[in-house]
């Protein structure tokens, strides 16, 4: 028999079993977990990421509910396991789900969680950092000093993109994606481009009152445009950053292609998902035309790299930690408690997702509601009118 996981256990004698596959940031989440009656277990099994029979072991016969994480596999075989274990929730510690699959767990009668909310600006500032380190090749340079090559300044050294006054695009302008424009464009006084398939109103609006402040000051004013195609982001954009959920419409959006039709010496910036971007025709773009620079918090083949990226000195490249502010990170891990813990104690849904201040506070109790289900439509979940 296999030997079982390391597990850490609060309140053994609470009435609920809700595990948490990882540890996560705060205690914030435990107390909460362990006031309402939970006997909670965390996995401290070192090991990075887990099987779905190293999960179906912890879920064992008896499971109210689950905290997992966005590099473990939630399809038919968990729900099923966690359904017949009692089991009513799940939540990713993640506001992206696509390693959920949301029909299997509708089948089964399991309500999943997200965090939305709580991570749009942490995550908006990696973006803005990786465009940064792409334009100014901090990466690059960095390296060079470390390895005590600096003799002099020269003229020439790391001459990288400067910001101010060109074009910055988005594609997929929602939550993420607008606090990002908004950074660079407030930020930098870059110009905006971009494409959704809905108008990013108050992100305009903003941009069009920054224009009128900065022109009534005898600045160049900043503008705005919405493309009608995401080609069109692609020619005219100087720096661009890549903000779609990942599904079938959105799995190697950029391709080689579409990146030949990008500028020469274009920054093209992912923190959404690896295989938004074809990784191999990335490489190759990277290889033939070295003024080109990317900056990527997230991969195809997770946690791998395609062969050659590693060695591209016009990449920069971190692990996946857009939302890896402590602040984020704490908050991502009380709203996915708050989701099982909701759903264990049959309290409605948050009405607005994006708005979880109130379930932050850490000074006075959170809402009786879920914050987030994201198939509470599809299980005839109630709204809360709180
Ligand atoms: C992180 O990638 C998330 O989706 O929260």
């Amino acid at each position: 028999m296999a030997k079982p996981l390391q597990v850490e256990v609060h309140n053994p004698n609470g009435k609920y079993r809700v595990i948490s596959t990882k540890p996560m940031p705060g205690t914030r989440w435990i107390n909460l977990l362990i006031e309402q009656d939970c006997r909670l277990e965390i996995c401290t099994e070192k090991k990075t990421i887990l099987s779905v029979e190293d999960i179906l072991a912890l879920i064992g016969d008896k499971c109210d509910g689950v905290i997992g994480q966005l590099t473990e596999d939630w399809a038919e075989t968990l729900f099923s396991a966690l359904s017949r274990a009692g089991g009513k929730a799940f939540s990713n510690m993640a506001v992206g789900y696509n390693n959920v699959d949301v029909n299997s767990a509708t089948k089964y009668g399991v309500a999943v969680g997200n965090t939305p909310g709580v991570l749009t600006e942490t995550t908006a500032e990696l973006a803005a950092s990786l465009s940064l380190a792409a334009a100014r090749r901090i990466v690059e340079a960095d390296e060079f000093m470390r390895a005590g090559l600096y003799d002099g300044w020269l003229p020439h050294l790391f001459v990288g993109n400067l910001l101010k006054g060109q074009t910055v695009g988005v594609i997929g302008a929602g939550r993420i994606g607008s606090a990002y424009a908004r950074m660079m464009v407030e930020g930098f006084k870059m110009n905006l481009i971009y494409y959704d398939l809905y108008q990013a109103t108050r992100l305009e609006k903003f941009i069009t009152a920054y224009g009128q402040f900065l022109k009534a000051n005898g600045e160049e004013p900043v503008t705005w445009r919405r493309a009608t195609s995401m080609d069109e982001v692609l020619r005219e954009a100087d720096l661009i950053s890549l903000h779609p959920i990942l599904d079938k419409t959105t799995y190697h959006l950029v391709n080689k292609e579409r990146l030949s039709k990008m500028k020469k010496e274009a920054i093209l910036i992912n923190c959404s998902r690896g295989p938004v971007i074809d990784e191999v025709a990335l490489v190759e773009h990277l290889k033939a035309n070295p003024m080109f620079r990317v900056g990527l918090d997230v991969f195809e083949d997770e946690p791998y790299m395609k062969p050659g990226l590693a060695e591209m000195k016009n990449a920069v490249i971190v692990p996946h930690i857009a939302s890896a502010s402590k602040w984020t990170r704490e908050g991502m891990a009380t709203l996915a408690a708050l989701n099982v813990l909701g759903k264990i104690k049959g309290y409605p849904v948050w009405s607005n997702p994006n708005s979880v201040e109130a379930f932050l506070d850490e000074k006075s109790p959170p809402p009786a509601a879920c914050p987030s289900i994201v198939n509470s439509k599809a299980l005839g979940l109630r709204i809360s009118k709180l």
